[in-house]
Formats: C-alpha cells, sequence, structure tokens
C-alpha cells in the first residue's frame, strides 16, 4: 500500500460540492453542455460527435486530430512547431500529474516544488520517495518566486522543478521573467521543469502586451520541460475527464507512455471527439471569450464584496485562472477557516474551500479560503448575498484563531 497523504481539497469538494447551494469553490469555469458548445462554434454544420463511428478503444494515445490541435496551441509564438506526438491525452490533469510524476520521480530524487499549490504537486513525489522542498511564494510580494531561494534550494539530485502556472490557490501568475531565470538555473544542472498550466489560457486580469505576461513553459527554448493541462477549467468541460501531458522531449513522453499503457490503455473516443470539438478554431476562440469575459466580470462582483468588508477580509487581486485566495480575520486573528467554512455551508448553503486544510502545511493559511468565481454570474451573486448577510449576523460566531 502506498502511503500517500489524504488529498485534502479534493475530500473537501467531495463531501460538500453536491449539497452546496451556492457552488462557489468550484475551479471550473461555468460548465457548457454538447449542445452549448455547438452554439458557440461558428461551425454549425460538423456533428460534435461523429455517432456512427464503432466505440472501439480507438487511438491508444489520443486521436491525431486532438493531439495536432493541442500541439499546434503551443507552437504560436515559438520557432519550432511542437509535434502532435510530443502530446499524450490522459483521464484529466490528474492524471496527466500523477503518470508524469510516477514515471520521472522516485527514491533518492529531490524535488522543488511551487508553495502553495494543488496538493498532488508535492504529495505525490513524497509518496514515491523523493524529498520535496517547498518553495515558497511570498504573499506579501503578490504571491512573488523568489530566484535566490530557488537557487539555495538546489541539490546535486534534484530531478525536478514544479511549478504551477497560473496559480492555483491563489490566481497568481510567474511573470514571463521568473520563467525564464527558473529555466537558466534548470537547463545549467539539467533539471526538469513541470509546469502544471490547468488555468492556462485564462488570463483576465493581465494584458497579453504586458511585459509579465507568461508564455507556457513548452515556448521558453528548453528541451527538458513538460506540462500538463486540461480540458476542465479554461475549457469549461470536466465532465470530458480530458487533460494532457505534452512537452518538448519526446524521451519524456515516451517514458510516461510507457507507464500510460499500465492504466488507461486510450481516453474514451467520445471525450476525445467533444475536446477536439471545443479546441478547433471554429470554437475555441469563442469559448475563450465567453470564459475571459466571465472571469473579468465576475472578479468585479468579487472584488466589490471585498473593498466593503475590509474590516474583515483581503487579499491579493488574482491576476488569471479561476479562484482567489481571501484572508478572514477578527480585530487582526485569522479566523478557523474550517469552523468558519463549515458553519457557512451549514447556515447559508455557501461552499468555499478551507485555505489551511488544503493548501496548507503545518500552521500555514489559517484563516484564508478559496473562492472559486468563474461560476454562472447569478450563483456568485446569490452566494456573495447569503454571505453579505451571514457577515452581519453570523460572523461573530466564527472562532478566531488563538495564538
Ligand atoms: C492545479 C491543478 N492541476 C490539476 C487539476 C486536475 O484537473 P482535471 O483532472 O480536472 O483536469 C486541478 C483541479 O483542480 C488543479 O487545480
Amino acid at each position: 500500500m502506498v502511503n500517500v497523504k489524504p488529498f485534502a481539497v479534493e475530500q473537501w469538494m467531495d463531501k460538500y460540492e453536491l449539497t452546496a447551494k451556492y457552488n462557489i469553490a468550484e475551479t471550473c469555469c461555468a460548465s457548457v453542455s454538447v449542445d452549448d458548445l455547438k452554439e458557440l462554434s461558428d461551425d454549425k454544420s460538423s456533428p460534435v460527435v461523429d455517432l456512427s463511428n464503432k466505440l472501439t478503444y480507438g487511438p491508444i494515445r489520443g486521436s491525431e486530430r486532438l493531439r495536432g490541435t493541442l500541439a499546434n496551441l503551443y507552437s504560436v509564438k515559438t520557432p519550432t512547431a511542437l509535434p502532435a506526438d510530443n502530446v499524450l491525452i490522459t483521464a484529466g490533469a490528474i492524471q496527466a500529474n500523477f503518470l508524469l510524476l510516477y514515471s520521472l520521480v522516485g527514491p533518492g530524487d529531490h524535488v522543488i516544488c511551487h508553495y502553495p499549490t494543488y496538493q498532488q504537486l508535492y504529495s505525490v513525489p513524497e509518496s514515491l520517495g523523493a524529498e520535496v522542498s517547498l518553495w515558497k511564494s511570498k504573499e506579501k510580494e503578490g504571491w512573488k518566486l523568489d530566484i535566490d531561494e530557488l537557487k539555495g534550494l538546489i541539490r546535486p539530485n534534484t530531478k525536478l522543478i514544479i511549478i504551477n502556472n497560473p496559480q492555483n490557490p491563489t490566481g497568481a501568475i510567474i511573470p514571463q521573467s521568473t520563467l525564464e531565470d527558473i529555466v537558466d538555473i534548470a537547463r545549467e544542472k539539467s533539471i526538469i521543469i513541470h509546469s502544471d498550466e490547468v488555468y492556462r489560457p485564462l488570463f483576465h486580469s493581465i494584458s497579453p502586451m504586458d511585459k509579465d505576461f507568461p508564455l507556457s513553459i513548452l515556448s521558453l527554448g528548453y528541451e527538458n520541460t513538460i506540462t500538463t493541462g486540461s480540458m476542465s477549467k479554461s475549457y469549461s468541460l470536466a465532465g470530458t475527464r480530458v487533460g494532457w501531458i505534452a512537452s518538448r522531449n519526446r524521451s519524456l513522453i515516451e517514458t510516461c507512455a510507457a507507464a500510460r499503457d499500465y492504466t488507461t490503455i486510450s481516453v474514451g473516443q467520445i471525450d476525445d471527439a467533444i475536446a477536439s470539438y471545443a479546441l478547433a478554431p471554429s470554437c475555441i476562440h469563442n469559448l475563450l471569450k465567453r470564459n475571459i469575459e466571465l472571469a473579468k466580470k465576475n472578479i468585479d462582483i468579487l472584488e466589490n464584496f471585498i473593498e466593503s468588508h475590509r474590516w474583515a477580509c483581503d487579499w491579493v487581486k488574482p491576476r488569471a485562472g479561476t479562484v482567489a485566495f481571501v484572508r478572514f480575520n477578527k480585530l487582526g486573528k485569522p479566523v478557523d477557516d474550517v469552523a468558519f467554512c463549515d458553519m457557512l455551508q451549514e447556515r447559508t448553503g455557501v461552499m468555499f474551500v478551507p485555505g489551511s486544510l488544503c493548501f496548507g502545511e503545518g500552521a500555514d493559511f489559517k484563516g484564508y479560503v478559496r473562492i472559486g468565481f468563474v461560476q454562472e454570474t447569478e450563483v456568485l451573486e446569490k452566494g456573495l448575498e447569503a454571505l453579505r448577510s451571514f457577515m452581519e449576523e453570523g460572523y461573530e460566531d466564527v472562532p478566531a484563531i488563538k495564538k
């Protein structure tokens, strides 16, 4: 039996998400149906799924169409196109991350992981026997990662640097200049960089013209880079369970494919077809436009709430992705975030994710909650309305953390 820590955020979501009245913990952009997708697409004549296709296993690594479309997306703004064979389709990014870590990391390896982040990215390497160092971003500097700290964390056996860009749970980005510094350090020591990019390309509060705007890790001219992505977040299609691993280094893909043979065979053909349709040029721009507009509109609503509750909450405003990490306090002391989230769910049906339980090691992130704000606007508005009433009548019952 593998000794892996419980995956706190997934267990929390499982406990509450189906009974929440206002799920504003969700990390996916408001989901779409196949009918919605067809409505969004400029191509009304082709079927989303060809129902006459026999449901064999289909292409083992994912269809040529899907892998080719993804490879083209990674080839934008790069001098060298990414071949379709450098993309491997998986059952969501969660499987992509797992396979990649299972394939590349073992006892004797050292891994450096961006923190806070999706727990899988550091708990899985730990369970595989690797030593893990957390590279802590600094909230006071807008969740900045310090390059000198990274240099200090490197050991002779450092195999992998793991980053998450845009970032869960903070909604921060790693700016382009920092990515370039990470690449320089990794290249010098031949360290592989894994960037979990499931929240690309949902950039709602930074323009592509901004000097900080980050490219995918595959676009920085370093071969030993590997990324994971998914249909779940920016593309509103979590129900397809389609994700992927892509790398500039074909041998890394082959290593992951060898492990994948034991777990996957292939991803469902219907899911592959839906993902291919959504990512086709006739649909992707309209789908992303819908989601970026939704994110921009909703973040303004959330910002208004935070501004009018400065007496109790604070944040670093996110720049990309679907989540915000908000700190609640009482007279300067952090609230007990788990009790707060339980109470909210029970009394109002509003669902948040408690930061210390789901993203904190040790005593980190007490008082923080993660809010997923790219829901249907009505859900966010009603949820914040319920929260507003709770702040007036119930907040005094929420315990603060005693030092
Ligand atoms: C950073 C990150 N990576 C991976 C995943 C897994 O996504 P999925 O398996 O739905 O593609 C999530 C889901 O919340 C996430 O936040």
